[in-house]
C-alpha cells in the first residue's frame, strides 16, 4: 500500500490566528503544510512571502511545501529556502531554465517540485522526471482555494502515475485543488499519494476529524 499524505493550504486557514492554525492542523495529524505563495502576476492573487515561512518554521516539524505561483522564481526560491522550507515547487511557465531551477532548489538541500497546470502538458516531464522529487498536478486552475475540482485531470493523475512508474524512481505525486473527503479517494485510485485540501480542511468544524475522515478513505 501507498503511503498517502495530507498537505492542508493554509490559504483557507484564519490568517489572523495562522500560528494556532498551523500547530492545530499538525495536531490533528497532517504529514506537511502547504503554503501557496502567489504574486498577483503569474497568477491574479496575492499571499505569502517568505517572512511567513520564516515564522512558521519554529511552529513546527511537519515539512513546509511551497507552491510557487510566481514569476520569476529562482530569487523567491533562495529566499524561501533560507527561512526553513522543505519542498519547493514551481511552475515550469513561470522559468526560462527549468532545470537550472530545479538544480538550485536541491542546491539549497531541498526537495524540487515540478507543476502541471491543468492544460500544461506532461511532456514537461520529459527530461526533468529524472531528477525532480515530486510532480504536482493541478486539479484546478491556480489562484484561488475553494475551487470545484476538474475532474478531467483524473486522467493527468493517471498519465503522471504511469510516467513515474515507468521511471523507476521514488517521485511524489501530489495533487492541488478542490479536493474533499468524497473524492479524496478517486484521486488515489488515479495515482496521487499527497493530497492538498484548503477549504475542505480549514472550512471544517474539527480538522481532527476531516483528516481522520480522509485517511480513512485512503485506507
Ligand atoms: C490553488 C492552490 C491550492 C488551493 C487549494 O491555487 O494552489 O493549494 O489553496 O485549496 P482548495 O482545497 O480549497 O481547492
Ligand atoms: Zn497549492
Amino acid at each position: 500500500m501507498s503511503t498517502y499524505r495530507i498537505a492542508p493550504s493554509i490559504l483557507s486557514a484564519d490568517f489572523t490566528r495562522l500560528g494556532e492554525e498551523v500547530i492545530s492542523v499538525a495536531q490533528a495529524g497532517a504529514d506537511m503544510i502547504h503554503i501557496d505563495v502567489m504574486d498577483n502576476h503569474y497568477v491574479p492573487n496575492l499571499t505569502f512571502g517568505p517572512l511567513v515561512c520564516k515564522a512558521l518554521r519554529p511552529l513546527t516539524a511537519l515539512p513546509l511545501d511551497v507552491h510557487l505561483m510566481a514569476a520569476p522564481v529562482d530569487d523567491l526560491i533562495k529566499d524561501f529556502a533560507r527561512e526553513g522550507a522543505n519542498i519547493i515547487s514551481f511552475h515550469p511557465e513561470a522559468t526560462d531554465h527549468v532545470d537550472r531551477t530545479i538544480q538550485l532548489i536541491q542546491d539549497f538541500g531541498c526537495q524540487a517540485g515540478l507543476v502541471l497546470n491543468p492544460s500544461t502538458p506532461v511532456n514537461h516531464l520529459d527530461w526533468t522526471l529524472e531528477k525532480i522529487d515530486m510532480v504536482l498536478v493541478m486539479s484546478v486552475n491556480p489562484g484561488f482555494g475553494g475551487q470545484q475540482f476538474l475532474e478531467g485531470t483524473l486522467d493527468k493523475v493517471k498519465l503522471v502515475r504511469e510516467m513515474i512508474r515507468k521511471s523507476g524512481r521514488k517521485v511524489a505525486l501530489q495533487v492541488d485543488g478542490g479536493i474533499n473527503v468524497e473524492n479524496i479517494r478517486s484521486v488515489a485510485s488515479a495515482g496521487g499519494d499527497t493530497f492538498v485540501a484548503g477549504s475542505a480542511i480549514f472550512g471544517a468544524n474539527s480538522y481532527s476529524q476531516i483528516i481522520g475522515e480522509m485517511k480513512e478513505r485512503l485506507s
